[in-house]
């Protein structure tokens, strides 16, 4: 047996360089790591008792592929009450988490050969699950937009490639990496050109909830019979481990997204969905005291990076800031990252993997002490190479 005789759509597919960057500076015992998007908060209290309830009651049995009915209730009221999206509980399929969702919704919505807008910088996972499902990926470049796809930006990646049907886009709102979040007006402007050319948008609202000092929206609003919204309670609940997220799409084809779910995971752990529940009906409050110390963090990291005279896209939302390598410095992102690790023992994400290979990620779901000792080691890589801010 051959591996390259295996399927080759995997077998092109790296593994997430996001993971394997993580797990190359933990071997350093004293690394401080600000890499991956993980909150370091604790799963609210209430959740926890809802699951250990759950597993008492002996609630281990297969429940209904798309979820059970309670949850899809729940995820119904809460998030009209938070974001106005209007779907019953027929249109909501209950995933492993958000990244299941997605990896169903493309495989639903394309055939091989589609093509599929990704602005970028992006999170690195829509390439890969293009490359999986035989897409072909359109990056389009949004950084003299701040990071704000724009109607013209589609039109011209549409023009550029006359051989290629365009048949989606993926919009992550609030963005991973950047933090930039769409205004009403950006997100109602894309409207037109996503129809007229008839484009599916996956529309990423994972990071929703966390928005300083604006709203989110969501494009649902405008384009509901093109859109497929991806959600899910790791980030607003700190429940990255727990594998739950949310697909919300139009009736009909939220139907064939749900075959695709089950035929890969059945659906998600069932004492997971009953503390869901909980986390619906009785935690629409839980990110809001993260979402308060998220806010420090960044006005923090913001604050230190214009000191450090360091430049970055402006972080509306989400827990991370992009920002650029300072010129004087070793400009390619993994070296400076590895530098910096090896240095100050202090892991920054390098930017390549998100499209800008001299750009660094740096997370803020991470304490006030680790900010302070990546702030400090930039601060003295950049007195080192003889460029602070004068
Ligand atoms: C933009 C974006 N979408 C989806 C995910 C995956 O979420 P989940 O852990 O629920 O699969 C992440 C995780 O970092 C993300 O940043």
């Amino acid at each position: 047996m051959e591996i390259n005789e295996l399927n080759p759509d995997i077998l092109s597919v790296k593994p997430s360089a996001l993971r394997v960057f993580d797990h190359e500076i933990s071997e350093d015992p004293d690394i401080v790591k600000l890499t991956l998007g993980e909150p370091d908060f604790n799963v609210p209290e209430h959740i926890k008792q809802a699951a250990i309830a759950s597993i008492n009651a002996n609630q281990s049995h297969y429940p209904f592929y798309w979820g059970i009915q309670e949850l899809r209730d729940a995820a119904s009221t809460y998030y009209r009450d938070k974001f106005g999206y209007q779907y019953t509980a027929d249109q909501i399929v209950c995933t492993v988490g958000a990244t299941e969702g997605l990896s169903a919704t493309f495989k639903t919505l394309f055939r091989p050969g589609d093509g599929i807008l990704i602005p970028m910088p992006a999170y690195p996972v829509y390439k890969a699950m293009a490359g999986i499902n035989q897409l072909v990926p359109i990056m389009i470049d949004t950084t003299d937009t701040d990071c704000v796809l724009t109607p013209k930006q589609v039109t011209d990646a549409i023009a550029a490639h006359p051989d290629v049907t365009v048949r989606g886009v993926v919009i992550t709102d609030p963005s991973n990496p950047t933090g930039a979040v769409y205004t009403e007006e950006q997100l109602a402007a894309l409207v037109p050109v996503f129809r007229d050319n008839n484009i599916w948008v996956i529309s990423d609202e994972i990071y929703g909830e966390l928005t300083y000092g604006v709203k989110h929206y969501t494009l649902s609003k405008w384009l509901p019979e093109q859109t497929i919204i991806i959600n899910g309670l790791s980030k607003s609940h700190a429940m990255t481990g727990w594998r739950i997220g949310f697909v919300f799409g139009p009736a009909g084809v939220i139907d064939q997204i749900a075959k695709a779910h089950q035929f890969e995971v059945t659906t998600p752990t069932s004492i997971v969905q009953y503390a869901a529940v909980e986390a619906l009906t009785h935690g629409q409050n839980d990110a809001a005291a993260m979402r308060k110390i998220y806010e420090q963090r960044r006005d923090y990291l913001t604050q230190s990076l214009d000191k450090l005279g360091m430049t970055y896209v402006a972080p509306k939302g989400a827990f991370y800031i992009f920002t650029k390598i300072p010129e004087q410095c070793e400009q390619d992102s993994f070296t400076f990252a590895r530098h910096l690790a090896k240095t100050y023992h202090v892991g920054l994400m390098p930017g390549a993997p998100f499209g800008d290979p001299q750009a660094l990620r740096i997370s803020y779901a991470s304490s006030n002490e680790n900010l302070h000792a990546a702030v400090d080691a930039l601060t003295k890589e950049l007195a080192r190479v003889g460029s602070l801010a004068k």
